[in-house]
């Protein structure tokens, strides 16, 4: 691509997460040279399917699907190496060679055995109430020592840190005492483990480490175009999701600017991806969810199980609240919205637009969870529609009442529609407007 027609994109989730992230990604990766993760780590789950082939990333970016791609892990992701490393080596089994085009930035911090345990603990501790339902992985701990700065590591520590071994080791220690007076349990911690998978980190992953920021800038200049791929989504988000029920990141394109080193101000399109209706995975309030047949029905129709713990998603009406709430956060400049396919049959279909708490009515989430807890959603019905939609290539083949509903979500969000997702295969997603013309340039130079 040259300079005046480049394009950066972001693609990132506006609800709890599960959005359809990988597949639109996927979908547009053959029009970028670069695709970034910039936040998050293996909490992410993001599905590609292509034909009989499913493909679920966790740490590295969609785009590594794509073999003219160049895959980035920001100095935003907290990286687990070990993760990394069987998800490098299980895509090299399927004939995704990944030498020479993955880069992982210096300034990433890395995630330990003792950050997933520690994870495992406080959640095994905290009342019903209090559990956030995580994934495990680590995250809030990891993200916990980086801004206490003096218990983090960075890549760059594993390459040219003198003394990172005795570092590491008063670090163990020190976590075995706290973890152990904090859960009152038998803490098995070997810091000869935590050394060992340093060592495998360094050996294998050593030559991937660069100075990503950089590298970003300098593919920019020459007018190579780039993508970045939101991990979680907007409502997980640790400022704005729904507090304290988020993951620890920014989980959309503010997330860009301290995640990849680069301002959002060159960023072209804002993809925000959402789903046709709601779901959560985990713990924390849900105003328009359905706890009924109806709900059960989304979950088995739309195979919503978790990516990345198997867990069931909770389901729900599509929450219009939300969606504006994040979209106006965001600045989204389009929606993927995916799972269309999903309602099909379900007549009428229920849109969440505005909340009942304690006799006032809400346009706008409110901060507090005991707010949120005892919101009643206002749902407001359209019309449903029966017939199969998972070979339809245009918004003009829709059948009139989905048409319709996309219409009301585009006025209620705030924001087009330009892709729009009617089955979980690569093809059965299709794009409108500019991101159409995008996809449709010609190839990119290669990197
Ligand atoms: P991500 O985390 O946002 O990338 O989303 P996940 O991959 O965790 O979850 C989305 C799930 O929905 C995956 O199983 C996808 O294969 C599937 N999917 C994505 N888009 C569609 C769609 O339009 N229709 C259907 N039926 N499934 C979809
Ligand atoms: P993708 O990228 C869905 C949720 C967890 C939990 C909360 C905190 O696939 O959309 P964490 O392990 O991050 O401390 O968990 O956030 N969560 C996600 N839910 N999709 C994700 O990622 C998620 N990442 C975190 O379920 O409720
Ligand atoms: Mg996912």
């Amino acid at each position: 691509m040259n300079p005046t027609s480049q394009k950066n994109a972001c693609v990132f989730g506006l609800g709890w997460g599960d959005e359809g992230k990988g597949k639109a990604v996927d979908l547009l990766s053959s029009a970028f040279d670069v695709v970034v993760r910039f936040n998050g780590g293996a909490n992410a789950g993001h599905t590609v399917r292509v034909g009989v082939e499913t493909f679920a990333l966790h740490l590295l970016p969609t785009g590594s699907l794509h073999e003219n791609v160049t895959a980035v892990i920001g100095p935003g992701v907290v990286v687990d190496p070990i993760m990394l490393l069987s998800e490098i080596d299980s895509l090299a089994k399927r004939g995704f060679d990944l030498t020479g085009r993955l880069k992982i930035s210096d300034r990433a911090h890395i995630v330990q055995a003792y950050h997933k345990l520690e994870d495992q603990l406080s959640e095994r501790a905290a009342s019903d109430e209090a559990k956030i339902g995580t994934t495990s992985r680590g995250i809030g701990p990891c993200y916990a020592d980086k801004m206490k700065r003096t218990t983090a590591v960075r890549f760059s520590d594993l390459l040219y840190e003198d003394n990172l071994d005795d570092r590491v080791r008063r670090i163990v220690s020190d976590r075995k005492t706290s973890l152990g007076a904090l859960y009152s349990s038998d803490v098995e911690l070997d810091p000869n483990a935590v050394l060992a998978d340093l060592e495998t980190a360094k050996v294998r992953l050593g030559g991937f480490v660069c100075d990503t920021t950089n590298f970003l800038h300098e593919a920019m200049d020459e007018g190579r175009s780039v993508l970045f791929e939101g991990a979680n989504g907007m409502l997980l988000d640790v400022d704005h999701g729904t507090y304290p029920f988020v993951t620890s990141s920014s989980t959309g394109p503010h997330g860009i600017g301290p995640g990849a080193g680069v301002p959002v101000s060159r960023v072209d399109l804002l993809i925000g991806t959402i789903k046709a209706y709601a779901t959560r995975v985990g713990s924390g309030p849900f105003v328009s969810e359905l706890k009924d047949e109806i709900g059960d029905r989304i979950r088995e129709r739309g195979k919503e199980f978790g990516t990345t713990t198997g867990r069931p998603r909770r389901c729900g009406w599509f929450d219009a609240v939300l969606g504006r709430y994040t979209a106006r956060l965001s600045g989204a400049t389009d929606l993927a919205l995916m799972h269309l396919d999903t309602l099909s049959g379900l007549d009428p279909v229920g849109i969440c637009v505005a909340y009942r708490i304690d006799g006032n009515t809400y346009s706008t989430p409110p901060a507090d969870t005991g707010l949120l807890e005892r919101a009643e959603p206002v749902i407001e019905f359209v019309p449903g529609w029966n017939e199969d939609l998972r070979s339809v290539r245009s918004l003009e083949d829709m059948p009139h009442a989905a048409r319709t509903y996309i219409e009301r979500i585009e006025s209620l969000v705030g924001a087009p529609v330009s892709i729009a997702g009617v089955g979980p295969e690569r093809s059965q997603t299709f794009v409108r407007g500019r991101i159409a013309e995008l996809i449709r340039q010609p190839e990119p130079t290669t990197t």
